[in-house]
């Protein structure tokens, strides 16, 4: 797909990889829809960013949990760019707990991490998917992450949302096909963002002694990979994993 002249929601935008990939679509002359829950200033800062880069940027609130909040952002898009070509699923919560600690992985924050990470995914393809079908033309790009491959990663829940995260992309894909493609990068660890921080301090040091390229993922990296899967005719249903050769 050419990019140049496309619209695209990013949520989580406001995010350590959020930011990097809405860059990435801008230099690609995308117009760009800045997605946050909380962090206003910080997504608004991207989006004057990103308008220095010559396109159209906007920053738009909306908690992916709410359905209505969710179709808001998609009719303000809409409206705004006349148009909705890219929608990157990003935005997620997490929080550490060990695998073996049941007593600290609560109901609450059970439900809170799948409604954030899978529920929400959910519930911005199916606003974005009448757009998407009647411009007969879309690309929807989910983050998931190598703790949906693998039994890893900050928590069984984040895990178990992640994986959920990768069967939705092949059901999606399915379900949109054919003028929509459906695809998931799958990234190991990133330092500089605020998920990463919240891991214990010797993690990226134990990730780049067990990765066969002895480092941990570069979020450009992942943003120009996005760019690929955005640009292709060819591919839908596939889940990347970059995870700097560790699995
Ligand atoms: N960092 C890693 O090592 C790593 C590894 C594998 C996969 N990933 C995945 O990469 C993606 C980006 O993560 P990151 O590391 O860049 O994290 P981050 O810096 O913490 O960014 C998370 C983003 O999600 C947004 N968000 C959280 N809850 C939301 C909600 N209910 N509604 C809308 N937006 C919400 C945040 O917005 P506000 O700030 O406004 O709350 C923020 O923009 C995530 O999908 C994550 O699971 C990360």
């Amino acid at each position: 797909m050419e990019l140049r002249g496309c619209a695209a929601i990013v949520t989580g935008g406001s995010g350590g990889l959020g930011q990097r990939i809405c860059r990435a679509l801008a230099l690609n002359g995308v117009d760009v829809v800045v997605s946050y829950a909380e962090s206003e200033a910080k997504a608004k800062g991207v989006a004057e960013e990103v308008a220095r880069l010559g396109v159209r940027a906007l920053a738009l609130k909306a908690d992916v949990t709410d359905p209505a909040a969710v179709q808001a952002m998609v009719d303000r898009t809409q409206a705004e760019f006349g148009r909705i070509d890219i929608l990157v699923n990003d935005a997620a919560f997490n929080k550490e707990v060990p695998y073996p600690d049941l007593d600290s992985l609560t109901h609450e924050l059970w439900n809170h991490i799948l409604a954030t990470n899978l529920t929400g995914t959910f519930n911005c393809i199916k606003a974005v998917a009448p757009v998407m079908r009647a411009q007969k033309r879309g690309r929807i790009v989910n983050i998931s992450s190598g703790a949906g491959l693998l039994p890893r990663g900050s928590s069984i829940a984040y895990a178990v949302s992640k994986a959920g995260m990768i069967h939705l992309t092949k059901c999606m894909a399915v379900a949109l096909a054919p003028h929509v493609t459906v695809n998931s990068i799958a990234p190991g660890f990133m330092e500089g963002t605020r998920m990463s921080a919240n891991w214990n301090k010797g993690h990226a040091a134990t990730v780049v002694e067990r990765s066969l390229l002895k480092r941990t993922v570069d979020k450009d990296d992942v943003a120009e990979q996005l760019i690929t899967f955005c640009r292709s005719e060819s591919v839908t249903g596939q889940t990347l994993l970059m995870d700097s050769g560790r699995v």
